[in-house]
């Protein structure tokens, strides 16, 4: 057992836990915060997904151990937020959104890619979807590119392809321009 230190949702607190049960469990168990675990095999849906400091990672796969000192935040707090606000916009503007089943997992992601691309315009030509252009979209910041890999790896963390990379993409950007022109940054 460890004595268990983070911050969820903007909540401090403390908790014994077994130093290997999984986030995910921690939040059902022992926190009473239902996320949409059901039908899992072999940790392959994705739709755990929660934001680990501004990582995307899946619940199922973090034992308590790393999660000492660390920030989270779940879909359930995520939704009350203006960021969020942002996102819901954007899917109506575009006509848009992940199905019902990976909603809150791939909106997540898309969170945690425009956290990333913080006040970075974009303003690619949308129907190239080359190595550049989606390096562009989730530029770090100005020194730290993340790579064409990353992104990948970022869409992928959640199986369902009700989304092609293209409408996630076409999603990030114009949730930013939003972000911009509102200032919800
Ligand atoms: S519950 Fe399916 S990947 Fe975590």
């Amino acid at each position: 057992m460890i004595k268990l230190s983070m911050k969820l949702n903007k909540t401090t607190l403390e908790l014994f836990v077994d130093e290997m049960k999984p986030l995910s469990q921690i939040l059902y168990e022992d926190l009473d915060i239902d996320i949409p675990i059901r039908n899992c095999s072999h940790n392959y849906c994705g739709n755990c997904l929660v934001i680990l400091e501004k990582e995307p990672v899946l619940s199922c796969l973090v034992p308590a151990y790393k999660l000492q000192g660390k920030t989270i935040t779940t879909f359930d707090s995520f939704k009350q937020s203006a960021h969020y606000r942002n996102i819901r916009r954007t899917y109506d503007a575009l006509n848009c959104e992940p199905c019902p089943i990976c909603y809150e997992a791939k909106t997540l992601i898309i969170e945690s890619m425009l956290l990333k691309a913080k006040t970075k315009r974009i303003d690619n030509n949308i129907d190239d979807l080359s190595r550049k252009f989606l390096t562009k979209a989730i530029d770090d910041d100005e020194k730290n590119q993340i790579d064409f890999e990353t992104a990948q790896r970022e869409f992928s963390l959640n199986s369902c392809d009700c989304l092609t990379s293209k409408d996630l993409y076409n999603i990030v950007t114009k949730a930013l321009d939003d972000r911009i022109k509102r200032r919800v940054l």
